[in-house]
């Protein structure tokens, strides 16, 4: 993922290795506000944190803001109904295989007292018309949503308030989170903490070449839960920007930027560079048709989502290894 430039921006990463380089380690902090299933998408930066953990033989924090979407999303009224499908996201997430020795989750709404001790430090420091440049906030926005970021800041210095030393935070999110860590670099530096370095990621595409996979068109995204029949008709589906006939498509050939195929093989599918290049050469020249293309990414997709949930069920009885509550 970085090497293919889908972790494509970051910052002060530079300075977070150096410290890593002379013995200073940092800790990983990463989440997820639950409002409905888990998506192929949502799991990007999971799984560059689970690499990370690897290589790196750190912490990882991993929040569940449980009131996130109730307070943002007019649609969502019942914040009880939030904290099943906060589980549910929970062992989608563990089941990635991270190190329960090594990794802390925690709602919201379940660790309050150790958060909200430390988002009303930072929120004294945040006014409301920095929100207001920030998010689009205005004098409608209710007073929990414009709170909440200060809720988000907490993590990337909670290691540091817990150790009694700062620790360095590396974060990595989806571009649109950026704008939370924007604001409150600011903040937990004038707390007297390090400011997290961040890893900024792109979004996996939606199967219609949208660029976002969106939740109002199903289609478009493929569920951790989805069966084998449903992910083989989304597939089907797939805008892979071939040519009108496979007479033209063998004369003018495709384009693997637009053929959402050649994409989910870069995104998650096919993880060796060599064979990448040689499906969009082929997608190029016009040899790959797009039948083929898809039985064959329908398949790795089921294969993945198999082993997924195997691994789903194997961590049900596991999640208490991994939640703090206070
Ligand atoms: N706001 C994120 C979401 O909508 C959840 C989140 C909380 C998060 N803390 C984070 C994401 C830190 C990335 C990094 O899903």
């Amino acid at each position: 993922m970085l090497r293919r430039g889908i972790f494509f921006a970051h910052r002060e990463l530079n300075w977070l290795l150096d410290e890593y380089d002379k013995g200073n380690k940092f800790y990983l902090y990463t989440g997820r506000a639950p409002s409905g299933g888990m998506t192929l998408g949502h799991l990007i930066p999971f799984l560059l944190s689970k690499w990370l953990q690897d290589k790196f033989d750190v912490e990882l924090y991993i929040q569940i803001p449980d009131e996130e979407k109730f307070l943002a999303k007019k649609n969502i009224k019942d914040i009880e109904e939030i904290r099943k499908i906060a589980y549910d996201n929970v062992l989608d997430i563990i089941a990635l295989g991270f190190d329960p020795k090594k990794t802390k989750i925690f709602l919201d709404t379940e660790y309050a007292s150790v958060l909200y001790k430390q988002a009303c430090r930072v929120a004294k420091h945040i006014t409301f018309s920095t929100l207001k440049d920030a998010f689009g906030m205005n004098n409608d926005s209710n007073i929990g949503w414009i709170f909440y970021t200060s809720m988000q800041a907490v993590p990337a210095f909670l290691k540091s308030v817990e150790e009694g030393h700062n620790v360095p935070c590396l974060i990595p999110l989806a571009i649109d989170q950026d704008v939370h860590f924007r604001v409150a670099r600011d903040v937990i530096d004038k707390l007297g903490y390090y400011k997290p370095a961040i890893l900024e990621g792109k979004f996996l595409p939606g199967l219609n070449g949208a660029s976002k996979m969106s939740s109002s068109d199903l289609n478009s995204a493929i569920y951790l839960s989805d069966d084998h029949e449903t992910v083989i008709k989304k597939v089907n589906k797939a805008l892979t920007g071939q040519q009108a006939t496979v007479e033209l498509q063998k004369k003018y050939g495709g384009d693997p930027e637009k053929c959402m195929v050649c994409q989910y093989y870069k995104y998650l599918f096919e993880p060796d560079d060599e064979k990448l290049e040689k499906i969009f050469e082929a997608e190029r020249n016009g040899t790959l048709l797009a039948g083929e293309h898809k039985r064959d990414l329908a398949n790795r997709i089921n294969t993945f989502l198999d082993e997924h949930k195997k691994m789903r069920e194997k961590m049900k009885s596991r999640i208490d290894e991994f939640i703090v509550r206070a």
